[in-house]
C-alpha cells in the first residue's frame, strides 16, 4: 500500500502526503500534474526457470521479465538502480524514450556513460514526455538476453483519451530463449573459428515458455515440466469486452509472428504512434519493436484459445512459444480443445513486407515532417570477414565500442582513443551487387561516428544485400536511440537514388524508433536532428550488434548539458576533474 503511494505521489504533495492529508487534497490537485514516480531495483542473478529449463538469469527485485513502469505523460521516472552481480558491470537503456535534455541518462554502456560498476547504485532520472508502449532492457554487451529487461507504459494525462476504445489494458513481452550463457554466446562469436550462437531453445511469451525437458541431452535435475515458473502465461478476457493488448518484442536474434486463435487484431499503435487502424490475423514483430492491438473477446466462450507466437524469417528449430486466452469463467489453465495455430511459412516475405507498407500514421495524428532532407546516408548492410573474424558491417565498417563513452569524450575533449575520421556516408551503389555473397575485402573495425548538423533533417536508407551464404539476406530491426524517425518507404532489390524517392510516403508517414529491413530489400527514414547528444543506432538483434552492425551519430553536442560524474569513472574519464 505504502509503496502504491509512494509511486504516484505529486511533485508538489510530496510533504502534504507525508502528513496524511492526501485525502482531502488530492482532489483539488490541477489535472495537467506531472508527477515523480521512483522505483528501487536491485539487479542480481538467480536460478530460474523460465522455460522449465533452470539456468542462470538476472532479475530485477527477483523477476524477469522486470517490473513494468506504469506512467502518465510527461511524468518523471526515478531508478535507482544497484548492481547485486558481484562480477558483472551493468546498464539499462530506456527503450524508446528520447531523453530530451538528459542524452546522459540513456543506459548505453559506452556511448552515453560508463559501466555500473558490482556493488555500485546508479540513479537514472528521466521524463517520459510521450504516451505510448515502450521498454528497457541491458545495454552492455549481450546482457540483455539474460533477462534483464521489462516495459514501460506511459498512457495520457488525466482528461485525455486515445483515438480508440477498449475495456481493459495489457502488455505481454515476446523473448527468445538460449540456455547459454549470453558469455558463452559472445566468446564463440567473437571467436576463431568462428561459432554462431544458433537457434533459441524456446520463445517466451510473458517471460513463460515450455522446453521439452524430456529430450535425451537434457539432464532431468536441471529441467522440469511441472515447475510453476514454466506454466504458460494466462491472459484472462471477460466475454463481449474489448482489450488493448500492448505487445513488444526483445528477441536476440527472431523475427515473430503472434496470434491469438480464432480472434482478429486490430492494430492501433506502433512504438508510440497512433496507426490508422488495420486488421490482422498474426501480426509480425521485430525485435525492439511494440504495438498496440485491439482484441475483442467476441469468440464461444465456454472454452479457452490458444495465443501462439511462431517464428519467421529464419528456417524455425524453436518449437511455437504458447499461452492461454482464457475465457472467464473457465479454468484459466484448462487447455483449449483445438492444436495450435502452427504460424505462417517461415520463408514468405510478401504478408511481412505487406505487413510494414500498411503501417501509417492516423488521420489527425499525423506528425508534419520535413519534405526535403538536407543530407542522405545510405547504410549498406554486410557480413564480412575481418582479421579472420566474422563481422556484420556498414558501409564496410564494423561498430567497436570505444573505451570512453563518446558523449562525455566529446563532450570534455577526451578524445584519445576515439578515431577522428569519419566513416563512409555511402557505398559505390551503383557496382555493388546487393545479390551475391559479399567480396568487401576491405572492410574494417572502427569506433568512429557520424556527426551530424544540429536542427538539419537527415535521410538514412537501410540497404540490405547478401549475407556470406549464397542466396541469403537476413531482416534486421534497426532502432534508432534519441530520436523517433519517419518510416518514407520499403522496397525491394537495390535502392534507386534517383527514383525510389519519388515513392515515399510523405502523405501519411508513421513515426517508429525501430524498423526492419527486409531480405534483400531497402527501408528509408527520415529524422531531424533537433536532440543534443550522442545516439546509437544498431540492429536490435544482440549477436549483430555484437558483431559490429551498428553505428553512432553525434549531433548538437554543444548544446548538451553539464554531464553528471555518475556516468563517468572508466577510460580516459577516470578521475575526471571538471576544469
Ligand atoms: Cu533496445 Cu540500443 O536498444
Ligand atoms: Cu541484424
Amino acid at each position: 500500500m505504502f509503496d502504491l503511494f509512494y509511486q504516484s505521489r505529486r511533485i508538489v504533495l510530496v510533504r502534504l502526503l507525508a502528513v496524511c492529508l492526501f485525502v482531502s487534497v488530492l482532489s483539488t490537485v490541477p489535472l495537467a500534474d506531472a508527477r515523480i514516480r521512483r522505483y528501487k531495483w536491485e539487479v542480481k542473478y538467480e536460478y530460474q526457470s523460465p522455460d522449465c529449463y533452470k539456468k542462470l538469469v538476472i532479475a530485477i527485485n527477483g523477476r524477469t521479465p522486470g517490473p513494468s513502469i506504469i506512467a502518465q505523460q510527461n511524468d518523471t521516472i526515478i531508478v535507482e538502480l544497484r548492481n547485486s552481480l558481484l562480477t558483472e558491470n551493468v546498464a539499462i537503456h530506456w527503450h524508446g524514450i528520447r531523453q530530451k535534455g538528459t542524452p546522459w541518462f540513456d543506459g548505453t554502456e559506452g556511448v552515453t556513460q560508463c559501466p555500473i560498476l558490482p556493488g555500485d547504485t546508479f540513479t537514472y532520472q528521466f521524463v517520459v514526455d510521450r504516451p505510448g508502449t515502450y521498454l528497457y532492457h541491458a545495454h552492455y554487451g549481450m546482457q540483455r538476453e539474460a533477462g534483464l529487461y521489462g516495459s514501460i507504459r506511459v498512457s495520457l494525462p488525466d482528461g485525455e483519451s486515445e483515438p480508440f476504445s477498449y475495456d481493459f489494458d495489457r502488455s505481454i513481452i515476446l523473448n527468445d530463449w538460449y540456455h547459454k550463457s549470453a558469455y558463452e554466446q559472445a566468446t564463440g562469436l567473437s571467436s576463431i573459428p568462428f561459432v554462431w550462437v544458433g537457434e533459441p531453445q524456446s520463445l517466451l511469451i510473458q517471460g513463460r515458455g515450455r522446453f521439452n525437458c524430456s529430450s535425451p541431452s537434457v539432464e532431468p535435475s536441471s529441467c522440469n515440466a511441472t515447475n510453476p515458473e514454466c506454466s504458460p502465461y494466462v491472459l484472462t478476457v471477460v466475454p463481449g469486452k474489448t482489450y488493448r493488448l500492448r505487445i513488444s518484442s526483445l528477441t536476440a536474434l527472431s523475427a515473430l509472428s503472434f496470434e491469438i486463435e480464432g480472434h482478429n487484431m486490430t492494430v492501433v499503435e506502433a512504438d508510440g504512434h497512433n496507426v490508422e487502424p488495420f486488421v490482422m490475423k498474426n501480426l509480425f514483430i521485430y525485435s525492439g519493436e511494440t504495438y498496440s492491438v485491439l482484441i475483442e473477446a467476441d469468440q464461444d466462450p465456454s472454452r479457452n484459445y490458444w495465443a501462439s507466437v511462431a517464428v519467421v524469417g529464419r528456417n524455425r528449430t524453436t518449437p511455437n512459444g504458447l499461452a492461454i486466452f482464457n475465457y472467464y469463467p473457465n479454468h484459466p489453465r484448462r487447455s483449449p480443445p483445438t492444436v495450435p495455430p502452427p504460424g505462417p511459412i517461415w520463408n514468405d516475405v510478401t504478408p511481412r513486407i505487406a505487413q510494414s507498407l500498411s503501417i501509417k500514421a492516423r488521420e489527425g495524428y499525423i506528425h508534419p515532417h520535413p519534405l526535403k532532407p538536407d543530407r542522405v546516408i545510405v547504410f549498406l548492410n554486410t557480413q564480412n570477414k575481418i582479421n579472420g573474424h566474422i563481422r556484420w558491417s556498414v558501409n564496410n565498417v564494423s561498430f567497436e565500442h570505444p573505451h570512453t563513452p563518446y558523449l562525455i569524450a566529446l563532450k570534455e575533449n577526451l578524445l584519445h582513443g576515439i578515431e577522428q575520421n569519419p566513416p563512409p556516408s555511402g557505398y559505390d551503389f551503383v557496382n555493388y551487387d546487393i545479390f551475391s555473397v559479399a567480396k568487401n575485402v576491405n572492410a574494417t573495425t572502427s569506433n568512429s561516428i557520424y556527426r551530424l548538423q544540429f536542427n538539419t533533417t537527415v535521410d538514412i536508407i537501410l540497404q540490405n544485400a547478401n549475407t556470406m551464404t549464397p542466396n541469403n539476406s537476413e531482416t534486421h530491426p534497426w532502432h534508432l536511440h534519441g530520436h523517433n524517425f519517419w518510416v518514407l518507404g520499403y522496397g525491394t532489390g537495390k535502392f534507386d537514388m534517383y527514383n525510389d524517392p519519388k515513392n515515399y510516403n510523405l502523405v501519411n508517414p508513421i513515426m517508429k524508433n525501430t524498423v526492419p529491413v527486409h531480405p534483400y530489400g531497402w527501408t528509408a527514414l527520415r529524422f531531424r536532428t533537433d536532440n543534443p547528444g550522442v545516439w546509437a543506432f544498431h540492429c536490435h538483434i544482440e549477436s549483430h550488434f555484437y558483431m559490429g552492425m551498428g553505428v553512432v551519430f553525434e549531433e548538437g553536442i554543444e548544446k548538451v548539458g553539464q554531464l553528471p560524474t555518475s556516468i563517468m569513472g572508466c577510460g580516459e574519464t577516470k578521475g575526471f576533474q571538471r576544469p
